[in-house]
This record gives structure tokens, C-alpha cells and sequence, in this order.
């Protein structure tokens, strides 16, 4: 089978992980800051936090940013649904917008309708690794006070506007699971370029102490920690760190391969007629952390049926990004026509580093010939 995603290990995470093992020093620690400091250089963010996932990240961006109940948040619906949730978790209420077609993320225009005196924060992700066009949403926010919060779960080593996505933002958040190019099997990062922020967030993933357990390990001196406010649990541990500083070092290779993999998919899916691809926005470059498709408005083929036919030839295809109000977590009667018709009728090739010509060409055979199917083909009962 043809995976949708697999990370790009060598043995070099593997001799880190047994290093940190190996030193005694496995919870949050030495790696876990150098990871840190090594991510924020990369970003171009002044200080990195790390933390267990992009849900905890997201969790904590809106407690730092002051979110409560009573408060609205707008998100988009089409965004995996840790987005919304994280909302939920501080007693705000999501309010889910539109979504631009071909970039799949927030637009000022999609995001304006939904603004009211409660409004305190927009999280805006950069969906599927395409950068979010933030400064336009600042200069719709900014002005009222509205925080914006940036989920570039999927966008590390995406560019915006020339600069590493997630670098201009107040707080960003990232996702380190296995389906993004980076990954420490789990784990997640809020950058910001706010010290005392920084400094906040540090407590808040660490139980609300005012010294990191790593701090009290290297005194000299007995050190009688106090608790500041409610915190959490939400470290990262050494060996996850450690796998992170090796992946880091990939990243702009992984970037490199994934948009060369693109190029070839656009390229040899040009010749079905309507068929929309992921691709870059004018203002940056996407990481293709997801490479989807959305089928053409005439195709008969109906994208389920598509995924069943494409797994049928050895093929794991993916549903596009998901909605979340349609789930019955949410279930809210609210109408978001492009939302829907790229949830209904999107799906996610299998885009990988290692991915060879053929595979690809297997990819792209199987699809054309899927799509190019008729209604009779489909519905006849196989024999
Ligand atoms: C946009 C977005 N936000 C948040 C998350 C949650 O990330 P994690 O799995 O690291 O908690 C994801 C994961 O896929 C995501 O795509």
C-alpha cells in the first residue's frame, strides 16, 4: 500500500533518542531548551516554547492571550478539530467562519460577518501548510483589539511573505505528529516574540512552578519552588527533543523534496479537466505538508467512492480537511458553502519523501483513471 504520509527518519533519530536515554536526563531538559533555541532561530521568532502537542500549544496561546468564557474566538470549521476544541477548553465559545477556496484558510472577508462586541481572538491556521495571509488579518483585527492567533500546525518551513510562516505573529503554535514534515512522534511549539510571555507559557506547560524541575535538578542549593497560577503538564520530554533537533536539521531538505513531489503532481494532473490542486499562494510558499485535490464539479465519481477505488489499486488517499461543524461535537446549523464543498469533495494524495517516480506515476494513473470513469462503470457490481 502506497502510505499518504510517512515520516523521514534515518538512524541518526535513532542514535539521538538512545543518547538521551543514555545520559539519565529523559524529561524535560537540556535537549528540550535546544530545541528550543534551534527552533526559534529557524522561525525567526525570538523565543520557542515546547510543549506536548498544537492542541496543549493552543490551549496555552489562548490562556496567555486572555481568552475566558464569555468570549467568542473565531476559527475556521475546516481545520482539524483540536482548533475549535482548545477554544472550548478556556470556556469561549468557537464561532466558525468561511474559508477561502483556494488557499483553504481565513479570509478578512469570511472572518468580518462574524465579528460582535465578544469577538477577543481569531485563531488562523495555515491549513495543510499553506501560509494564512496574517498581515490582512491584522489590519482587520489589530485595530479592534482582536488577538490573532497563529495555528501553523502544519506550516513549519512553509514561507510568508519571505520570512519563515508563524515569524510575524504574536503566537504561533505547531504540531510535531507524524503526519507534518517535522515530527518527535509527538509534540508541538508555541513561538512569540514576547519575553514575558515566554516566560508565562514556560510555567504554565510545568504545573504554574516558577523553577523548571531541570533548574532545581542543576542547583547546588535546595530551591523550594512555589505555584503561581494553575498550570499544567504539558512537557515535552529529552528524547522527543532530541529526535526534533536531528528533524529540524532536515527540514529544508523535506521542504525541498515535498515541493519538487508537488511540481510533478500538478504537473501530471493538469490534463483532467477542473480538477483543483493544492498550490502556493501569491504571498508565500507552502511546506505541501498536505497535497489535496478537489474533484471537479461535474466528476461523477463521488470522493468516498474515489478513495475506495484508489485503495482498491494499492493506494491509502486521505478525506480533505475535515469541518468541524458538522461533527456532532459541534453540530451547529450554521452554513459555510466553501467549507463544505471542500470537505465533501477534497482528498490528500500521498505525498512522502521517499516517494519514487513510480509510485507516483501509480498515484496519478489510478486517479485519471478513476475520474475518467463513468456513472454505469461505478454502479455495475464487480464480478
Ligand atoms: C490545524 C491543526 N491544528 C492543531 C492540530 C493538533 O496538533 P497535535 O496533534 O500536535 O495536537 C492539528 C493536527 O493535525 C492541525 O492540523
Amino acid at each position: 500500500m502506497i502510505p499518504v504520509m510517512k515520516p523521514w527518519f534515518g538512524t541518526e533519530e535513532a542514535e539521538a533518542a538512545a543518547k538521551a536515554v543514555a545520559s539519565g536526563w529523559v524529561a524535560q531538559g537540556p535537549r528540550v531548551r535546544e530545541f528550543e533555541d534551534a527552533f526559534a532561530a529557524a522561525i525567526g521568532a525570538r523565543h520557542a516554547v515546547a510543549v506536548s502537542s498544537c492542541t496543549t500549544a493552543l490551549h496555552l496561546a489562548l490562556i496567555v492571550a486572555g481568552i475566558g468564557p464569555g468570549d467568542e474566538v473565531i476559527v475556521p470549521s475546516l481545520s482539524f478539530i483540536a482548533t475549535a476544541n482548545a477554544v472550548r477548553y478556556v470556556g469561549a465559545r468557537p464561532v466558525f467562519a468561511d474559508v477561502d477556496l483556494a488557499t483553504q484558510n481565513l479570509v478578512p472577508a469570511t472572518v468580518q460577518p462574524h465579528l460582535t462586541g465578544r469577538t477577543r481572538a481569531v485563531i488562523l491556521v495555515d491549513q495543510a501548510g499553506v501560509p494564512a495571509d496574517l498581515d490582512a488579518l491584522r489590519d482587520l483585527c489589530d485595530p479592534l483589539q482582536i488577538a490573532v492567533i497563529e495555528d501553523a500546525a502544519c506550516a513549519a518551513g512553509s514561507t510568508y511573505r519571505a520570512r519563515p510562516a508563524g515569524a510575524g505573529a504574536t503566537l504561533a503554535t505547531f504540531s510535531f505528529h507524524p503526519r507534518k514534515l517535522l515530527t518527535t512522534g509527538e509534540g508541538g511549539m508555541i513561538t512569540t516574540g514576547d519575553g514575558a510571555i515566554a516566560a508565562r507559557l514556560r510555567r504554565l506547560r510545568e504545573h504554574g512552578m516558577d523553577v523548571s524541575a531541570a533548574d532545581r535538578h542543576r542547583s547546588q542549593q535546595p530551591v523550594i519552588e512555589r505555584y503561581t497560577e494553575i498550570g499544567f503538564n504539558y512537557r515535552m520530554t529529552d528524547i522527543q527533543a532530541a529526535i526534533g533537533l536531528v528533524q529540524l536539521g532536515k527540514l529544508p531538505a523535506m521542504v525541498t523534496r515535498r515541493r519538487e513531489l508537488a511540481r510533478r503532481y500538478q504537473e501530471q494532473l493538469s490534463s483532467i479537466p477542473g480538477l483543483l490542486t493544492a498550490g502556493d499562494p501569491g504571498y508565500g510558499e507552502t511546506n505541501y505538508q498536505s497535497f489535496w485535490v478537489l474533484l471537479p464539479e461535474e466528476s461523477v465519481v463521488g470522493r468516498d467512492e474515489l478513495m475506495r477505488l484508489l485503495a482498491e489499486d494499492g493506494i491509502s488517499a486521505r478525506r480533505g480537511i475535515m469541518a468541524a461543524h458538522l461533527e456532532p461535537a459541534y453540530a451547529e446549523a450554521t452554513s459555510l458553502p466553501v467549507t463544505e464543498r471542500l470537505t465533501t469533495r477534497s482528498l490528500i494524495l500521498p505525498l512522502f519523501h521517499d516517494m519514487t517516480p513510480a509510485q507516483q506515476e501509480h498515484v496519478v494513473s489510478a486517479l485519471t483513471s478513476a475520474l475518467t470513469k463513468s456513472k454505469s462503470e461505478i454502479s455495475a457490481p464487480a464480478r
